[in-house]
């Protein structure tokens, strides 16, 4: 007897596994369950065993019909669904847990909102590598070998021909090598510099770079450009100046200032951008001829605008990725 009621359990556990609905369900009770179910037959012939064995085949019975039964109400329940069903560790009077929506970092917002301006006015977006030749960064914008100005600009060198652009002109160079005129484009990215990291540099960051050539491009419609950009990302009154200044590529040079007024504290002028008339030479460099052709450039540093715009005054904080800080913004 023994025997049968291992059978009857293993034919069991077979069956209840397969049971997918109330009506498998229902079938399954009758067989094992009801009173003329498996476990009802062997309780009946219980008597019929040798008296010895009766207390031992008793127990396991019992423990058969404890087993089924369990099994049979634990599917039930699964099957029957709704709250029942649910990890009873789950409170459902919780209240529901917020989303929480990323949001783009404020370097990239500043960087969006520069390069729509300029796209509204007529300039297409190009791209350049990070890592760089020293011709494009350098050699061919004007910097000869040894020449005191590569020290504007403390640079990584990776080899001695390769180095993290330490500014995004070489971009200009590249499109002027890749492209007829007229060209009208600003050229976004990272650039590195070597630099003590502190609280206003980082060896890192980001400009946008600007570039026209075409024939006749003046150094009026340079101002004019510059002029409508900062009145649309700084406000119509905001007071702006350009000064003389010099760059290796550019000629006339110039950089342009807005007046920074923080919050209780004394206003003062601010450096935005660098600016300029493409040198001659530099056209001549990329096979543009300066007899026809000229062009105006510009370069902005966006983490300075930012900062500016924002109130930060710790360039580091734009790149902590720390949340409590960036979602300010
Ligand atoms: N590349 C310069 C820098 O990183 C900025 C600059 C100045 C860019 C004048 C220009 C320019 O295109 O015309 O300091």
């Amino acid at each position: 007897m023994l025997n049968e009621i291992d059978e009857t359990r293993k034919s069991f556990d077979e069956i209840i596994v397969t049971v997918d609905n109330l009506d498998a369900l229902e079938q399954l009770r009758v067989k094992f369950l009801s009173r003329k179910g498996s476990v009802s037959q062997l309780f009946d012939s219980l008597k019929d065993a040798p008296k010895d064995e009766k207390p031992k085949v008793g127990q396991a019975l019992n423990q058969l019909k404890i087993y089924i039964q369990s099994k049979f109400d634990e599917r039930k329940e699964k099957l029957e669904g709704g709250a029942r069903n649910l990890d009873p560790n789950l409170d459902l009077s919780l209240p529901g847990r917020k989303q929480i929506l990323g949001s783009k970092h404020i370097l990239t917002q500043t960087l969006d909102e520069i390069m729509n301006i300029f796209k509204g006015i007529g300039f297409s977006v190009s791209e350049g590598p990070e890592l760089e030749s020293d011709y494009y960064n350098f050699e061919a914008l004007n910097f000869p070998a040894d020449h005191p100005a590569r020290d504007m600009q403390d640079t990584f060198f990776v080899t001695e021909e390769f180095l993290l652009r330490t500014h995004t002109s070489p971009v200009q160079v590249r499109l002027m090598t890749e492209r007829k005129p007229p060209l009208r484009s600003i050229m976004p990215g990272k650039v590195f510099r070597n630099e003590a990291i502190s609280a206003k540099s980082y060896c890192l960051f980001h400009q946008v770079e600007g570039l026209y050539v075409d024939t006749d491009v003046t150094f009026a419609e340079l101002k004019g450009t510059l002029v409508a950009f900062v009145k649309q990302f700084y406000g119509e009154d905001i007071p702006y100046r350009f000064r003389a200044s010099f760059f290796p590529f550019t000629e006339p040079s110039a950089e342009m200032d807005v007046w920074w007024q923080p919050k209780g504290k004394e206003g003062r002028w601010l450096e935005i951008l660098g600016c300029g008339m493409v040198d001659p030479q530099v056209l001549m460099n990329v096979g543009i001829d300066p007899e026809k052709y000229t062009g105006y450039a510009f370069g902005m540093g966006i983490e300075r605008t930012a900062m500016r715009k924002y109130g930060i005054d710790d360039i580091r904080t734009l790149f902590d990725n720390d949340k409590r800080f960036l979602t300010q913004f």
